[in-house]
């Protein structure tokens, strides 16, 4: 018998016992009081958790049907969009808003790196007429494994007077997020990073100004029209049948969150991102990203010179059915990527660690036995004072 599949990728993530228990009742009729109750409370909590003031539309979808709907809700064709890429779904924002016919102008930074302040402030200062309408923005760059500075990008992009479309799809549950006072004017989620549910819901947070672009926007929009949406809100309902077994998942997930507290659940992420930055350092791997813009949630590593990525990422499947994430696109079989969000612990964090280090000997790569755990006991115990949870 195997031992059960433990996924350290970037989602789906691990889903919490009492959460898949929800998924597994009897589906609820959708127009009842008994779901517009459930469906109400994890609205409010979801609002709660990201400090909106505003709406959240929570839509069956995944993470990109949210982004789509972002841009065709807010956006016109011939809207001037800059996108600020930094990987992979940086540049997803960009190809969105260019299907919607946007004119959309990219600041790109070499992968690994973060988008900065200066950069972003340069060009929105150039822009005398005031032309860009919206400005992109991924808050956690998950082909990379950065973390880009939401609330400054977000107050800069407010300064110069367009609205800022961001992309927290592998941040949300994981990192403390304030929609309103960052000045964000549209945010999305997806279900099956840290919100410790399975793929299948996205979340979608709209702010005051969005609200009034909604009414001049003209993309075409039918299912994921925010106007249908916040209209069935006034009724404690959808517009469409949504997934409400999922949606009773995420009340569970949501009441879970707001039991640890959203501080806690950030510091938690914190500490395993930096145990697990010590153990592979400690192992004389290379990380991709400087300490000064690594994620919480995901941390990627180069393979030693020796090995293959492939090699890696299938020892550790074959041998401790532990999933790894490979690189995307210019990036694969170049850099491997551990996904640390939701429902993970340190303890994950040390199962994976002494399982890569078993692996890399039995391919033949050499370092002193123990050296991952330890080096990232040590880390924890330098930022707690006391053992791995
Ligand atoms: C940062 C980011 N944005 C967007 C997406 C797209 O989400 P989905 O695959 O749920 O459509 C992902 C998926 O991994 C992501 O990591």
């Amino acid at each position: 018998m195997d031992p059960k599949e433990f996924l350290m990728i970037p989602g789906p993530t691990p889903v919490p016992d009492e959460v898949l228990l929800e998924m597994a009742r009897h589906p609820l009729g959708h127009r009842t009081k008994e779901f517009s109750k459930i469906f109400m409370a994890a609205t409010a909590a979801l609002k709660k958790l990201a400090a909106c003031e505003d709406e959240v539309f929570i839509l069956t979808s995944s993470g990109t049907g949210a982004m789509e709907a972002a841009i065709a809700n807010t956006l016109s064709p011939g809207d001037e969009v800059l996108s600020l890429v930094c990987g992979v779904f940086g540049e997803r924002w960009a190809k969105i808003a260019e299907a919607y016919g946007c004119k959309v102008e990219r600041v790109v930074v070499p992968a690994g790196q973060p988008i900065t302040l200066d950069l972003l402030r340069k060009r929105l200062q150039e822009d005398k007429g005031r032309l860009f309408k919206a400005v992109t923005v991924t808050h956690n760059e998950t082909s990379t494994g950065v973390i880009n500075d939401l609330q400054q990008l977000s107050l800069a992009i407010r300064e110069h007077g367009a609205l800022c479309i961001a992309d927290t799809v592998t941040s949300f549950g994981a990192v403390p997020i304030s929609f309103s006072a960052w000045g964000v004017d549209v945010m999305v989620a997806g279900s099956q990073k840290a919100l410790m549910l399975p793929p299948g819901l996205a979340v979608v947070f709209c702010g005051e100004r969005a609200l009034q672009a909604y009414e001049t926007s003209k993309c075409p929009k039918f299912y994921f029209d925010f106007g249908r949406y916040r209209k069935s809100l006034e009724s404690e309902t959808t517009p469409f049948t949504p997934n409400v077994s999922m949606i009773l998942a995420l009340k569970s997930s949501l009441d879970m969150i707001q039991q640890e507290g959203i501080v806690a659940i950030g510091s938690r992420h914190e500490r395993m991102k930096k145990a697990l930055r010590a153990g592979l350092t400690g192992m004389g791997l290379k990380l991709f990203v400087p300490e000064s813009c690594a994620s919480p949630t995901i941390t990627a590593a180069l393979p030693p010179a020796s090995l293959s990525v492939d090699a890696i990422r299938r020892t550790m499947k074959e041998r401790y059915q532990i999933r790894l994430a490979d690189g995307q696109e210019e990036l694969k079989n170049k850099i491997f990527r551990v996904g640390h969000m939701g429902y993970v612990f340190e303890r994950d964090i040390l199962m994976t660690l002494a399982a890569l280090e078993t692996c890399l000997h039995l391919l033949g790569y050499r370092c002193p036995s123990g050296i991952g755990v330890g080096s990232a006991l040590t880390e924890i115990a330098a930022l707690t004072g006391s053992p791995a949870k």
